[in-house]
């Protein structure tokens, strides 16, 4: 038996707060009875509704994956480009990212079924550590990547202190390679940070999230979490 919120939020059909505000709207039936009571439990074979709409009760899935560059971090594309569940192709349950990697980035991407899991990596407050290799036009040194360290004006709004680390720069092509640490997950944020320094970027992979790594896998190629996985990154997303 599961409460009727979780349920809900491990069919991902919104996250556990606002599968609360569902059942408190009256919005909730099981076997056809309009719940409003937040401590419900509903066992599998409870047919429960959202809308008049039946939710099928999956078993929550995590996956880690590989994203290779050119593909979108979503489940549906109106170009017709691929799409990250495009390399899932035996994965039944309705999976979805976990935040977004740009079209052209690569990397560490996590994808689930469970809206609450979902919904609590990505909030903006509880965010983990995820770093970056930014390949980038130009010499990078201290002090160009320094203001990052403090936090930087973008669209208005303070981006949060980053660390940062340079690997190489090479004098005969102005380029860098520069690893970034950040916890935010504004769009295009470290390819807006680097470009606000004068470093704009030119290849981009999230190479960690949390203390998950690309370890062993291949573009392309994902991996499921283990319950350890899952419950280290809910602790670090508290
Ligand atoms: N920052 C970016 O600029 N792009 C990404 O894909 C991820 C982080």
């Amino acid at each position: 038996m599961e409460r009727l919120q979780k349920v809900i939020a491990h069919a991902g059909i919104a996250s556990r707060r606002k599968a609360e505000t569902l059942i408190t709207e009256g919005r909730v039936k099981v076997n056809g009875e309009a719940i409003r009571e937040l401590g419900t439990k509903v066992s599998k074979k409870d047919v429960v509704e959202v809308d008049g709409l039946p939710i099928f009760q999956e078993e929550p899935v995590y996956y880690l994956f590989y994203k290779p560059r050119g593909v979108i971090s979503a489940v549906t594309d109106d170009k017709n480009r691929k799409v990250v569940t495009d390399y899932f192709p035996g994965v039944s349950e309705r999976i979805y990212p976990v935040g977004r990697l740009d079209y052209d980035t690569s990397g560490i991407l996590l994808l689930t079924n469970d809206g609450d899991f979902s919904q609590r990596l990505a909030h903006p407050k509880h965010q983990v550590d995820k770093v970056y290799v930014a390949k980038v036009k130009g010499l990078a040194d201290k002090k160009n990547l320094y203001p990052l360290t403090k936090g930087i004006m973008l669209d208005g709004k303070k981006t949060a202190p980053a660390r940062y680390d340079i690997l190489s720069t090479d004098k005969k092509t102005e380029t860098s390679i520069v690893q970034l640490t950040i916890h935010e997950g504004r769009n295009h944020q470290v390819k807006n940070m680097l470009k606000a320094v004068g470093l704009p970027v030119q290849k981009l992979k999230r190479e960690t999230y949390g203390d998950l790594t690309l370890q062993g896998l291949r573009p392309g190629e994902y991996r499921s979490l283990n319950s350890r996985e899952i419950n280290s990154l809910l602790h670090q997303a508290k």
